[in-house]
Formats: structure tokens, C-alpha cells, sequence
């Protein structure tokens, strides 16, 4: 099992990876990454609303960087608590902010200060302030309340967790009986080699720290979810410079997966 990174793998210098590229990210989108950025690749591969995006603040579409689509694995109700774990600039925190209406909360975390900031200024201009909020923190240790939250919102994050099984214990900590989650993540055909996963750049890129569609499941499951169900898959490298670095037979993807907290 992948889930946690290999022995002998400097997870600091791959937490300085992560911060260096997301805060690039936040401080100029337009930048060279590894990977996809921005609505019209929402849109077109991941199939996010056109218009829905269009109506949000620019500042946050613009670096998108999620990997699937979460807000489309089901609904969220009015008056619902949602959590964005890893939000970066607020995409789908807007839109869980627009679902959840002045009676609910949408609560984004991330450890990037540029992408915390982008966030903050597009909430507020949206309009949604009043109902959703940006916290400093880490996926590893929320700073949030325990069986407090409705639904958890993941897009293209777990696979950047050196342990993951901490991650998802987090969000088994923080959702209610019953919540759920709406899971976007990475996943790849086979186990990356050695040589791959020891590179803090396509860890930073969300490969080399992904696992496959089966070891995500079977987590899940682990850790006590419920109604786990792998949805939509999304071509979300298509076309990027990642592609090359990895052979074709991973068939590196993004999936949509459903779980739920059971009530008991
Ligand atoms: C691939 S981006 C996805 C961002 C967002 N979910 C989206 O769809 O645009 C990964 C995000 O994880 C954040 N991140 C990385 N390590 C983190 C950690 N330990 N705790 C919280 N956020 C983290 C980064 O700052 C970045 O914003």
C-alpha cells in the first residue's frame, strides 16, 4: 500500500515542494505547472457549469486546481455545514457557499497563505461572508470542530498527504453520523516506481502521491466509511506536461468517489 510516502523520502522537502507551487499558484496562475489550472478547464474536462463559474470572482477560478468534480457527486442542502479541506482559492467553497444559503456554513482550510488570501477576497466579494469563512490549517490536524460538519469537500488533496490515513481520520473526526463525503482525488492504474514517488515535484503535482481507485476504496473503507462508491473518472492531465513524465500505462486520472459516516 501507498499510503504512506516511501521510506527514506524527505517529507519536508516535500512539504516545501507543495508550499513553493501552490503559493506560485496563487501568486500567478498563468505560471508553468505540471498540471491544470483555471474555469475553462473545469469546464471542459471536468465538466463544471459554465455559467455557474462565470458568476464567481475570477480571482478564485483562475487557479482552480482540483482534479474532478465534488460539488457533482450530490447535493448539498440549505442550512447544511460543509467543510473544504485544502479549499486553495475558493472554487468550490464559493459554490458550496451559493448551496448551503444564509442559514449555512462553508468552512475552507489551507495551509497556503497566497491561496488562503485569494480566497478570503473572493468570499467577500461574492457576497458570501456572512455564511462562509477561511481558516489556516492543515488537512492533518483541522481546525475544526469534532462531528461538526455535514459534508466534507476534497478536490485534488489527498494524494498530496505523506500519510493519508491521517487524512481521512480528520475528516471521519469532523463529519456528523450520517455526513458525507464528496471526494475528487487522483488515482493511478498501478504503484508509481520508487524512482517516481521520490520526486517532490510530481508529489506536488498530485501523481506521484496518488494511489489506485482499489486502495482508495479499500481506505475508506478501513477507516469506517459507508456507501463507498467510486463515480465519474476525468481526464485531468490531458494534455499537461506531466503526461510525459509518467508512462501511459498508469492512466493517471481523477475520480469522484461518494462515502458516508454511518448514523451508528
Ligand atoms: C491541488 S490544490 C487543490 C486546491 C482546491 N481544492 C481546488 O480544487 O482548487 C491542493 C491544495 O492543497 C493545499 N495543501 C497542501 N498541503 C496541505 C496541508 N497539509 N493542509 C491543508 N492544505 C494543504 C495547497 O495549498 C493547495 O491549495
Amino acid at each position: 500500500m501507498a499510503l504512506t510516502a516511501p521510506s527514506g523520502f524527505d517529507v519536508s522537502e516535500l512539504r516545501e515542494a507543495i508550499r513553493t507551487t501552490y503559493e506560485q499558484v496563487a501568486l500567478d496562475p498563468s505560471g508553468v505547472f505540471h498540471f491544470h489550472r483555471g474555469a475553462a478547464y473545469a469546464v471542459n474536462l471536468l465538466g463544471y457549469d459554465a455559467a455557474e463559474l462565470a458568476s464567481l470572482p475570477e480571482e478564485a477560478t483562475s487557479r482552480f486546481a482540483g482534479v474532478g468534480n465534488p460539488l457533482a457527486i450530490g447535493p448539498i442542502e440549505p442550512g447544511e455545514t460543509v467543510l473544504d479541506h485544502a479549499c486553495g482559492a475558493g472554487t468550490d467553497l464559493l459554490l458550496a457557499a451559493g448551496r448551503v444559503g444564509p442559514q449555512g456554513r462553508a468552512i475552507g482550510v489551507d495551509i497556503t497563505p497566497g491561496m488562503r488570501q485569494v480566497a478570503s477576497r473572493a468570499l467577500a466579494a461574492a457576497g458570501v461572508a456572512d455564511r462562509a469563512e477561511i481558516r489556516a490549517g492543515s488537512y492533518e490536524d483541522l481546525p475544526v470542530a469534532t462531528s461538526s460538519v455535514d459534508v466534507v469537500i476534497s478536490n485534488g488533496v489527498i494524494n498530496l498527504a505523506p500519510e493519508k490515513r491521517r487524512v481521512f481520520q480528520e475528516i471521519w473526526r469532523v463529519l456528523r453520523p450520517g455526513g458525507r463525503l464528496y471526494l475528487a482525488d487522483v488515482v493511478v492504474a498501478r504503484e508509481l516506481k520508487l524512482e517516481a514517488r521520490q520526486r517532490p515535484e510530481l508529489w506536488a503535482a498530485c501523481i506521484a502521491g496518488a494511489l489506485t481507485e482499489r486502495e482508495l476504496v479499500s481506505t475508506c473503507h478501513d477507516i469506517g466509511f459507508a456507501e463507498v462508491r467510486p463515480l465519474m473518472h476525468f481526464r485531468c492531465f490531458e494534455g499537461t506536461s506531466a503526461e510525459d513524465k509518467v508512462s501511459s500505462d498508469l492512466h493517471v486520472q481523477g475520480l469522484n468517489l461518494f462515502a458516508r459516516k454511518p448514523q451508528h
